[in-house]
């Protein structure tokens, strides 16, 4: 983990509600997809925790929706003002756990915490296919840059408006891939572990505290105990996970 200073290069609306901020500041910290990030925000006591969509040795995106005081004040930051974020959160995502496809299933925000992790499995020369379910066409994210990866992508919504209609789940094939990774509401990644015919992991979200494994306040019982979701997570592995 690391405390550093970032300067907003760029805070632009993705979709109604949602927004990607560039921050320019040292990532070395970062090492997986599916790790996050926890932003101090001016007035507020507790820092917002937020994934990481994509970094480099220069900059990080996150990916954020707007929904209570904190992001609505992230979505009003302008380029050029700083922030202190705390980095390399969480242990992200295995890669190495899928040997040759894999099948990635996100549902709405959910989609940019597994955008690095599909990078990663495209750069390792494994299958990757991306299930991406929404509520509407306005909500779509982040699909032609999966689709410029090089994964297949199937976009999911639930009025029809865009792709097939209904759940995440009436998408998933029965067989053809060897591992899955999921990220997105609870009752979604319920339905996908019980669906899925591989092994897999999902990201679980918990309100946090410190955000580093100090306070135990973000803490979920699993099949092997107590964890804390923010250091032992937030990807656990589906047969530790008790919903
Ligand atoms: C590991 C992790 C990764 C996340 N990644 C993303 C992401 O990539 N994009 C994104 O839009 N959101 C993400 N979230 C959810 C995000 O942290 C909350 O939406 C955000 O903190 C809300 O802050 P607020 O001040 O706008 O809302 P408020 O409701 O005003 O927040 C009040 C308090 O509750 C906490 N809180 C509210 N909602 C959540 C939530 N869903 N999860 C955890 N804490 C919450 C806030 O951090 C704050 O401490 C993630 C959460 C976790 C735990
Ligand atoms: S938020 Fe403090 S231990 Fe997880």
């Amino acid at each position: 983990m690391k405390q550093a200073c970032y300067t907003i290069e760029s805070n632009l609306p993705l979709a109604p509600g949602v927004y990607r901020m560039c921050l320019v500041g040292d990532t070395s910290a970062i090492t997986a997809g599916g790790q996050f990030v926890d932003v101090a925000i001016g007035g507020f006591f507790l820092r917002r925790p937020i994934a990481v969509q994509k970094w480099d040795s220069r900059s990080m995106h996150i990916v954020y929706k707007v929904v209570g005081k904190g992001t609505e004040v992230m979505s009003r930051m302008t380029p050029g003002q700083s922030l202190d974020v705390l980095t390399g959160l969480g242990n992200g995502f295995d890669a190495g756990a899928c040997k040759a496809s894999a099948l990635i299933v996100s549902g709405g925000l959910g989609a940019s915490p597994v955008f690095s992790l599909a990078k990663s499995l495209v750069e390792a020369g494994r299958k990757v296919e991306v299930i991406m379910g929404f509520n509407s066409a306005a909500d779509v994210i982040l699909a032609d840059e999966f689709k410029a990866l090089g994964a297949s992508v199937d976009v999911v919504t639930m009025d029809g408006s865009c792709g097939l209609k209904g759940l995440v789940t009436d998408a998933m094939p029965s067989d053809g891939y060897d591992y899955f990774y999921t990220c997105g509401p609870k009752v979604m990644m319920k339905a996908v572990c019980a669906k899925a015919s591989a092994p897999g992991e999902a990201s679980l979200e918990e309100r946090m505290g410190c955000g580093c494994g100090i306070c135990y306040g973000c803490t979920c019982h699993t099949a092997s105990g107590p964890k804390r979701v923010c250091a032992d997570g937030p990807v656990f592995k589906k047969e530790e996970i008790i919903w």
